[in-house]
């Protein structure tokens, strides 16, 4: 077994890290030079994240990622998060075991930042998934014809915006993060994608942004000129007027655009629409209409169970009373496993190690991260047989007491 060696990188680094990414990530059009800006910006003022390099013996570089810190909701409340991106590994030296150290490492650095939770967006969901991770959020697309959705007859509120209301959607953003299960706060740089990338058509009420859409223009076919679709690649509103609006402008943009493709983690979409239908009726017989397509979007692990019930306390733990004997395999340290009880009463949850326990669970830090996160409940993951019980009458009182309103959601890309 090779003992690599890893270290933060910096300036110095910059021609490996810059030849790796390239050769990792090939470069069109004028990606190249973005990326050499970026990649210095960052090395030289951490304006994104931190890199971090995974050397072999001999000293060379042998792959690197690049690690974020985010705000995250967790189940309501606002804690840290571990962000990972830009994972790369030499072409010469892949499948020795680069990425995974590299992911080890990520999760060392988590511990010690002591954060509750780490996110990534996944290359290979497996290899994640024996790394601990869990397919906690996903994205669904729509594709729905702009006269599908109601006109509601309101859209004086609906203004395109430029980079000099970044503030306003900034927070606009934030009161929809604080309110969303799974959300990661955007970052400036993230803000700036956002009016960077697309146009933005928000919705505001005396001053205040109440929601908007960041979408771009696409062609139906590269040979047609004035067939378009309209890529949604955000909507985000945190009123019913907002989505009232919004929703009457997309409507009225039925003479100029075909489809709106809408990537949204909301698939309540659907009920807005008279005909949700998005054109494609392939996938089951008989001319069944599919609605929409999805996808896993970010994978999320707990680091540290013990961490992540405190960074919840505040929170409710629906109705159930009893205590919890929870061993979740390969949450510790070294894969080993965690151990903790925990006692449920008047709506909270609290640690209660020394208790003698009603009941006890066994699942793997995998399956944890999705009963904890609110992403599956715990009669799902027991029918799925991704967890033990001692005692089957406590089904109902486990999952009771997990159960979140909503599943985790995330639209914070990197
Ligand atoms: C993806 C990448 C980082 C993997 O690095 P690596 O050092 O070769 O990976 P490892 O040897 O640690 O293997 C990690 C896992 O990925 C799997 N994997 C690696 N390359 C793969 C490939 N080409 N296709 C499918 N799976 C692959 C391995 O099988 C292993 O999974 P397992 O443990 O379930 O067997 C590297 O191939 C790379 O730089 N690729 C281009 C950039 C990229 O796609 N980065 C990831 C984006 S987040």
């Amino acid at each position: 077994m090779t003992q690599r060696i890893f270290r933060e990188l910096g300036p110095e680094d910059f021609d490996r890290v810059f030849a790796i990414a390239n050769l990792a990530y090939p470069p069109y059009g004028d990606r190249k030079e973005k990326r050499e800006t970026y990649i210095r910006n960052a090395l030289a003022t951490r304006s994104s994240g931190t890199f971090h390099g995974c050397f072999d013996p001999d000293g060379s570089l042998a792959g690197f990622m690049e690690v974020y810190e985010f705000e995250a909701n967790l189940r309501g409340a606002l804690t840290r998060a571990g962000g990972l991106g830009f994972v790369a590994a030499d072409p010469v030296k892949k499948r020795r075991g680069i990425a995974s150290d590299l992911i080890n490492r990520f999760l060392e650095l988590c511990r010690q930042k002591q954060y509750p939770l780490a996110v990534l967006y996944p290359f290979n969901i497996g290899f994640y998934r024996k790394k601990g991770f869990s397919c906690t959020a996903r994205m669904h697309q729509f594709r729905l014809k702009p006269a599908a959705l109601p006109d509601f007859g309101r859209r004086d509120g609906v203004v395109f915006i430029g980079a000099d209301e970044k503030e306003n959607l900034t927070q606009c953003f934030r009161t929809y993060f604080e309110r969303t299960n799974g959300m990661l706060m955007k970052r400036a740089l993230d803000i700036d994608n956002l009016f960077g990338r697309h146009i933005i058509a928000a919705y505001k009420n005396q001053g205040v942004i109440e929601g908007y859409l960041a979408f771009n223009f696409q062609k139906t076919r590269p040979d047609l000129e004035h067939s378009d679709d309209m890529a949604v690649a955000e909507w985000v509103c945190n009123t019913r007027e907002a989505f009232a609006q919004l929703c009457s402008f997309l409507s009225t943009q039925s003479d100029q655009i075909h489809r709106l493709i809408v990537n949204t983690p909301d698939d309540h979409l659907y009920l807005a629409a008279l005909d949700p239908e998005n054109g494609e009726h392939g996938a089951f017989k008989n001319m069944i209409h599919e609605i929409y397509v999805t996808a896993a979007d970010s994978m999320s692990r707990i680091v540290d169970v013990r961490r992540a019930f405190e960074a919840v306390k505040d929170r409710p733990f629906g109705n159930a009373g009893f205590t919890l004997r929870l061993i979740v395999a390969g949450a510790a340290p070294g894969e080993a496993d965690e151990d903790i009880t925990v006692t449920f009463a008047g709506g909270m949850a609290a640690e209660d190690d020394g208790a003698r326990a009603d009941v006890e669970v066994h699942t793997d830090i995998s399956g944890f991260t999705a009963l904890f996160c609110g992403s599956a409940s715990f009669d799902e993951l027991y029918r799925m047989r991704c967890a033990e019980i001692s005692d089957e009458a406590f089904v109902g009182a486990v999952t009771d007491v997990f159960r979140c309103a909503d599943r985790p959601k995330t639209i914070t890309y990197f």
